[in-house]
């Protein structure tokens, strides 16, 4: 291949050519280019395929994908203007697949992305207890719980940070359970399949959100949370024991007020008494972590003592 191009390459380039054979030339040439592109896409595809499953796995076969990415670059090549390629949906299509005796079958979306619930039909087709979601995007609803017609929707508007964040579980969950089936154009995805720029905001909230779980799961592990218990005759009472906040660990330690800055409110952790603090291993101090400039005693309860009774 490479040595046909070359030959013609040099072929073009002779000055006794006229410029009748040069442009047939040239034709020749770009045809080339284009066909060994094609091909190599064509060759790679597997390779692709691999390696995004999910987001391929809606193409069936190698047709499909050609006819889809023509259709997607070239659409002055399809008269039937409107028609979305393979692997993409409108809000019209979407809700053919509401899981109604004459639907195409039981299809959901969230945050843009659409989801084959069939497996689920029990809880999604229709007098299922979450039939509502099927046949559309209604990502708000995850978050807010609000399951009326104006709560179904996929606008986020108004709503906090903080309860974006929760819809991480319902996206790991979707993923799990259910096959992806491509993506609605709208308010997430253009009608090329980019990202817009509202899906850009929601995914920077839910990666400010993970930083910030990781961060305080790594400080979990350092001050692990206190067991608590109340009941009428002791009252509140708050303790270590060597597995609390569900981290399993060598040490017992000391039940202790931990307020760090940034933190909104404080909360009962158990600190190490013993050995060189967490943020400077290599020092000479044998009291743990209980010299942390964020951690308080509890009022009226021995310093050393595993158990503290709150007032
Ligand atoms: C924001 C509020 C809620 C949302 C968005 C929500 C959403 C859902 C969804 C989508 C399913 C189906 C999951 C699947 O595909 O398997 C489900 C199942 C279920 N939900 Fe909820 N739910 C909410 C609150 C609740 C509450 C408060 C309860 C109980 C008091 C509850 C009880 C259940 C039960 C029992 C199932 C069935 C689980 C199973 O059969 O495996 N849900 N929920």
């Amino acid at each position: 291949m490479e040595f046909t191009i070359r030959i013609l390459w040099r072929h073009r380039s002779t000055p006794q050519h006229n410029a009748m054979s040069r442009k047939l030339c040239d034709t020749w040439f770009y045809a080339i280019i284009v066909a060994s592109v094609a091909a190599a896409l064509y060759y790679y595809y597997p390779e692709i395929q691999e390696r995004f499953p999910k987001e391929t796995a809606i193409l069936e076969s190698y047709s499909d994908n050609l006819y889809a990415t023509i259709q997607r670059y070239l659409p002055f090549l399809f008269p039937a203007a409107g028609k979305l390629p393979a692997g993409f949906f409108d809000a019209a299509t979407l809700a053919r697949y509401d899981g109604k005796p004459s639907s195409k079958g039981l299809y959901l979306a969230l945050l843009g992305k659409v989801y084959n619930v069939e497996k689920g039909a029990q809880h999604y087709r229709q007098g299922g207890g979450y039939a509502f979601f099927a046949g559309k995007d209604a990502t708000r609803a995850y978050i807010t719980g609000d399951f009326t017609e104006k709560g179904l929707t996929d606008d986020l508007d108004g709503v906090s940070d903080d309860m974006v964040a929760g819809l991480a579980t319902w996206i790991e969950f979707y993923q799990k359970e259910y096959s992806y089936m491509g993506k609605l154009v709208g308010r997430y995805y253009t009608s090329t399949g980019a990202k817009t720029a509202e899906l850009r905001r929601v995914e920077g909230i839910l990666k400010t959100a993970l930083a910030s779980k990781l961060k305080d799961d790594e400080l979990k592990k350092v001050f692990p949370p206190c067991n608590s218990e109340f009941t009428p005759k002791e009252g509140h009472k708050v303790w270590c024991s060597d597995e609390s906040g569900g981290i399993k660990r060598k040490w017992t330690g000391v039940p202790r007020r931990h307020h760090p800055p940034g933190m909104s409110q404080e909360r009962c952790v158990c600190v190490r008494t013993t050995g060189a603090p967490h943020d400077n291993p290599s020092a000479s101090t044998n009291n743990g972590d209980l010299s942390n400039p964020n951690l308080k005693e509890y009022p009226d309860c021995e310093p050393t003592s595993v158990s503290c009774k709150l007032k």
